[in-house]
C-alpha cells in the first residue's frame, strides 16, 4: 500500500537499533578519554512507518503515549518532541522531504534513562524507517551524525558513543573526534547487566562531573585519566582473552566513578553483591546515579550473581554474552 500525494513512492518501513552497554570509561570519554562499549542486543528500539491517510500529516504512536499523537501538536521542549519529532524531522530535512502522511509506531524494549542508550536507539529507528519509507539507507556515517544531534538535545553535550555504538552496531573503542575504531575480543565474557529501578540523569551527572572537575582540576582531571588509563588496559585484557584482569579494571573504574559523585548507594550494593557473589567485577554503565550495573561473571556463575542482584534490589537482570557471534 502506497502513501499520499508524492507518496506514491513511499512504502511501509520497519527498522530497529539495539540498547548498548558501557564497559569501561564512561565520563571521562567526555573528557577526550577513551571509552568501550558494545552493542546490548537483548533490548531492542523498533520502529515501523506505516501508510497515512490524505492529509493526516505526521503522526506518532508508542506504548507509553497511550494514544496516537499529530507530530505538529507537540510542542518544541516537550520531551516527546526531543524523542520522537525531531529525529523524523532530522530524516526529511536529510531527504528533502516535506512531512507525509505517516504514522510512526515505536516500539521500545530498552528501558528510559538507565544508561542503555534508549535515546539514542529510538532515534536511529526512527531515522531509518522514516528513510526507509522513502526508499533509502543512509550511509552509517549519515545517520551517526544525525542520531549524534538527537542525543546533544537530551543531553547537551554528548561524547557521541552512545550514537556510534548503536549505529555502528558493534564493540567499540571510543574517542571522541576520532575515527571509529573496533578491537578483537579473544575470548567471549559473560555480563550481568543489573537494573537498580532508579533513574540515570545523564545530563545531570555530566553537569555534576564538570562542576567538580572546575573546582578541582587537579584532583579530577587526575581521576578522569586514571580512568582513561584502565579503558586502555581494559581493551588489552580483551584483545588477550584476560576476562578476570578486565573483572579487576571493572571495579578499579567503579571505585573513580564512586569518587566522581556519579555512583549511588543503590549501584554501590549491588556492586557489593555480585562481588561478594562471585562476579570478577562490577561498575554502573552509563551517566550514573541510578540505571543499570554490569557485572563481569563466570558462566556457571551467571545463576549465583543474578540471584544475588536481585536480592541486593535489582529490578531487572539480563544476562549477555559480548564476543559470542565473532
Ligand atoms: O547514560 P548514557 O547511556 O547516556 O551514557 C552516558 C555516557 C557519558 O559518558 C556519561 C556521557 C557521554 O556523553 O559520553
Amino acid at each position: 500500500m502506497g502513501f499520499a500525494g508524492r507518496g506514491e513512492r513511499m512504502m511501509a518501513a520497519r527498522a530497529s537499533a539495539p540498547g548498548k552497554i558501557i564497559l569501561v570509561g564512561e565520563h571521562a570519554v567526555v573528557y577526550g578519554q577513551p571509552a568501550i562499549a558494545v552493542p546490548l542486543a537483548a533490548v531492542q528500539a523498533t520502529v515501523s512507518a506505516e501508510p497515512g491517510e490524505p492529509g493526516a500529516g505526521l503522526l506518532l504512536r508508542a506504548a507509553d503515549l497511550g494514544e496516537t499523537l499529530r507530530a505538529d501538536a507537540i510542542a518544541e521542549g516537550d520531551r516527546l518532541y526531543d524523542a520522537l519529532v525531531f529525529p523524523a524531522r532530522l530524516a526529511l530535512e536529510a531527504l528533502g522531504e516535506p512531512v507525509p502522511d505517516m504514522t510512526l509506531v515505536v516500539r521500545s524494549t530498552i528501558p528510559v534513562a538507565s544508561g542503555l542508550g534508549s535515546g539514542a536507539a529510538i532515534a536511529a529507528a526512527i531515522i531509518r524507517a522514516v528513510c526507509g519509507a522513502f526508499g533509502v539507507t543512509l550511509p552509517r556515517e549519515r545517520l551517526n551524525a544525525l542520531v549524534y544531534e538527537v542525543e546533544r538535545r537530551h543531553h547537551g553535550t554528548p561524547s557521541g558513543i552512545d550514537n556510534t555504538v548503536i549505529v555502528y552496531e558493534q564493540p567499540v573503542y571510543f574517542v571522541r573526534g576520532a575515527p571509529l575504531e573496533t578491537f578483537r575480543i579473544a575470548r567471549p565474557f559473560t555480563l550481568l547487566v543489573a537494573d537498580s529501578g532508579q533513574p540515570s540523569p545523564t545530563r545531570v551527572a555530566v553537569q555534576d562531573v564538570r562542576t567538580l572537575y572546575e573546582q578541582d582540576r587537579e584532583r579530577y582531571g587526575a581521576a578522569l585519566a586514571a580512568i582513561g588509563a584502565i579503558t586502555r588496559r581494559a581493551r588489552q585484557a580483551i584483545e588477550t582473552g584476560q576476562v578476570d584482569t578486565l573483572g579487576a579494571l571493572m571495579r578499579e573504574n567503579q571505585a573513580l566513578l564512586r569518587e566522581l559523585s556519579v555512583s549511588s548507594p543503590a549501584l554501590d550494593r549491588l556492586c557489593a553483591a555480585a562481588t561478594e557473589a562471585g562476579a570478577w567485577g562490577a561498575k554502573l554503565s552509563g551517566g550514573g546515579r541510578g540505571g543499570n550495573l554490569i557485572a563481569l561473571t563466570a558462566a556457571d556463575r551467571v545463576g549465583a550473581v543474578s540471584e544475588a542482584l536481585y536480592a541486593a534490589g535489582a529490578v531487572r537482570v539480563i544476562a549477555t554474552t559480548v564476543g559470542a557471534q565473532d
